[in-house]
C-alpha cells in the first residue's frame, strides 16, 4: 500500500524523524504544524492551529492520509490545561480527517511520563516506577495528558476502525530548533559556551543519575518504530515503548561528550548543579559565539531547553526502559547513544547551529 503520511507535529523532534524514515521509504508527507520553519526537505507543509478546529479542517480539507502520526505537543502551565489543550489537538486532528475515510492507521508518540508521572507529580513520592519501564505496567492513579490523549485515539478507532499504535519513547536524541524539550542541542549549546568561557562542562543531575543505569531514543529510531508500527500487522493495536537498545550510565557518557567538545568537565560533585542556574546569564555569550563564528540563530533560548534537560538529569532515580513488546514482534532496530550523540552534534556544527 502507498502511504499518504501525514505527520501531526512535523517539524518537532519526534516529526522530524518519522518524516525523514517515510520519505526514504516512498511515501508521500504532509506535514502539519503552524510555522513552516524546520520541516524536512520533501514534506508538504500543511499550516494549521491544533487549537482552532476550523484552523485543521481548512487544512487538511482535500488530503486523503492513509497513516496519521500524532507527534505533537505544546507545553501548558499544569496538567489539568496539558490534557484540555493537548488532548483536544487529538480530538481535532481526528475529527477533522474522518469524514474522508482514508486513514487505515494512526501512531500516536507520548512518552516515559506514562510511567514517570506528569510534570506536575514528576517521580515523587508515589510516583516511583519499578524499573526498568514495562508496557504492560497500568496507568498511575494520576491525571496524565498522555493518558488523555491515548482515550481520543481509542474513541476514535473505535469510531472509525482504524488501527492504532503508541509509542513511548525515553528522552529523545534528534534537531529540532525552538522546540520544549531538546537534550541533545542543549547539551550542544552548553559545552560551546563553556568553550568560549573556560568554564568546566558540570553534569547538571542527581547522584541516581550520575551513577546510574539509563537509556535515550534517537529520533531515527523512533521514527523507524513509528513506520514499522503503522506497517506491520503483528503491532496493531498495541502500546511500545522506544529506546536505542543500548545503556550507559551517565559518569561514562558525561566525559565522552566533553571529549566531543574538547572541553574539560566535571561530575556529580555533592549536589545537583541546574543548567538553568549554570546558564543563566548565558545569552549575551552565546550572541557573541553566534557572531564570532557566523552561526544561524541568535536566541540561545530557541537551542537550549534546559529546563528539560534539569528535569531528566535530576530524577532521584535511575530510568531505565524495557523493549519487549517490540522486540517479541521482530523489531530490532538498535543504534548506540554515544554515536546519537555524536551524529547530532556533527549535524548541529555542519548546519551552523553550534560552532
Ligand atoms: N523531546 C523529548 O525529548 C521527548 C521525550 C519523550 C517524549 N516526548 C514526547 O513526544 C511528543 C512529541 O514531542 P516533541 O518533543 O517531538 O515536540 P516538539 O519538538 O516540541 O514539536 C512540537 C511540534 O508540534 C507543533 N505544534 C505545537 N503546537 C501546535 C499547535 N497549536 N498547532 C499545530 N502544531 C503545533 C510544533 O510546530 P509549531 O510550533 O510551528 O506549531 C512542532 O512541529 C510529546 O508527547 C512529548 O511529550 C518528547
Amino acid at each position: 500500500m502507498k502511504i499518504v503520511a501525514l505527520v501531526v507535529g512535523a517539524t518537532g523532534i519526534a516529526g522530524r524523524g518519522v518524516s525523514q524514515e517515510l520519505l526514504e521509504g516512498g511515501a508521500t508527507v504532509y506535514g502539519l504544524s503552524r510555522k513552516p520553519e524546520g520541516l524536512t526537505p520533501g514534506v508538504h507543509h500543511v499550516a494549521a492551529d491544533l487549537t482552532k478546529s476550523e484552523s485543521v479542517n481548512q487544512a487538511v480539507a482535500g488530503l486523503k492520509p492513509t497513516h496519521v502520526y500524532l507527534t505533537t505537543w505544546s507545553r501548558q502551565a499544569n496538567e489539568e490545561e496539558n490534557i484540555r489543550v493537548n488532548a483536544g489537538a487529538v480530538r481535532t486532528l481526528l475529527a477533522a480527517v474522518a469524514p474522508v475515510r482514508s486513514v487505515v492507521h494512526v501512531a500516536l508518540v507520548t512518552g516515559l511520563k506514562h510511567y514517570l508521572g506528569p510534570f506536575d507529580a514528576y517521580v515523587k513520592a508515589g510516583v516511583m516506577p519499578p524499573m526498568p519501564v514495562r508496557e504492560e505496567q497500568p496507568r498511575l492513579d494520576i491525571p496524565n495528558f498522555y493518558y488523555a490523549q491515548e482515550d481520543e485515539v481509542y474513541a476514535a478507532a473505535a469510531r472509525d476502525g482504524f488501527t492504532w499504535s503508541v509509542h513511548r519513547p525515553h528522552t529523545i536524541i534528534g534537531k529540532a530548533i525552538g522546540n520544549a524539550m531538546n537534550m541533545g542541542s542543549t547539551l550542544a549549546a552548553c559545552a560551546a559556551i563553556c568553550k568560549e568561557t573556560g568554564r568546566k562542562f558540570k553534569f547538571p543531575g542527581s547522584a541516581a543519575q550520575w551513577n546510574g543505569l539509563s537509556d535515550m531514543t534517537d529520533s531515527r529510531v523512533l521514527g523507524k518504530q513509528l513506520v514499522w508500527a503503522s506497517t506491520h500487522d503483528v503491532a496493531k493495536n498495541e502500546a511500545f515503548n522506544i529506546v536505542n537498545g543500548d545503556i550507559f550510565r551517565w559518569n561514562w557518557m558525561w566525559p565522552r561528550l566533553a571529549k566531543w567538545f574538547g572541553v574539560e568537565w566535571e561530575g556529580f560533585s555533592g549536589e545537583i548543579a541546574p543548567l538553568e542556574t549554570q546558564m543563566a546569564g548565558d545569552a549575551s555569550v552565546w550572541k557573541r559565539i553566534v557572531e564570532k563564528h557566523g552561526l544561524v540563530e541568535p536566541d540561545l533560548a530557541r537551542v537550549a531547553s534546559a529546563w528539560h534537560t534539569d528535569l531528566d538529569l535530576g530524577r532521584p532515580i535511575e530510568v531505565m526502559t524495557d523493549m519487549a513488546a517490540s522486540r517479541k514482534r521482530g523489531f530490532t532496530v538498535y543504534q548506540n547513544t554515544e554515536e546519537a550523540f555524536h551524529s547530532l552534534f556533527a549535524q548541529l556544527r555542519a548546519e551552523k547551529v553550534i560552532p
